[in-house]
């Protein structure tokens, strides 16, 4: 189990000034919990980099009325059934369905279907969002 540890850091006053700045529009508690998100953020691209497992959201909206667009999805979500961990659909108003898919795995796979989901026709906005598992 980990613990909470204090560290001094010495910074630019400017560079303070400003982070102060990030960190009240962002409505962060502390300084603590914005350096450590920012900390966690650096460290999941790090990873990232190296391939190591992270878990990824991918969030897709797409047209209703294409109907063969939510069998291609599945189709593609199928492929990757490895890294898959589930998916929710939300009839998000007549017209347009948003999908939640959570994976697991390799970033560079999880970005692979990403890629693909994206691409397909029909699908109107999607974001993946990457999260480290340490
Ligand atoms: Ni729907």
């Amino acid at each position: 189990m980990s613990v909470l540890v204090r560290f001094g850091v010495s910074i630019d006053d400017d560079l303070l000034k400003r982070f102060d700045g990030y960190i009240k529009e962002k409505d962060y508690p502390t300084r603590s919990k914005a350096i450590s998100d920012l900390i966690s953020a650096c460290l999941v691209e790090q990873d990232c980099i190296k391939g190591d497992e992270v878990a990824g959201t991918i969030t897709l909206v797409y047209d209703h009325h294409r109907r063969e667009l939510v069998n291609r999805l599945t189709d593609i979500q199928h492929d990757y059934h490895h890294i898959v961990l589930s998916s929710q659909h939300i009839h998000l108003d007549h017209h347009n369905c948003l999908e939640v898919i959570i994976a697991k795995g390799k970033s560079d796979e999880i970005e692979k279907l990403t890629q693909k989901l994206k691409a397909t026709k029909g699908v109107k906005h999607s974001a993946l969002t990457m999260a480290g598992t340490k």
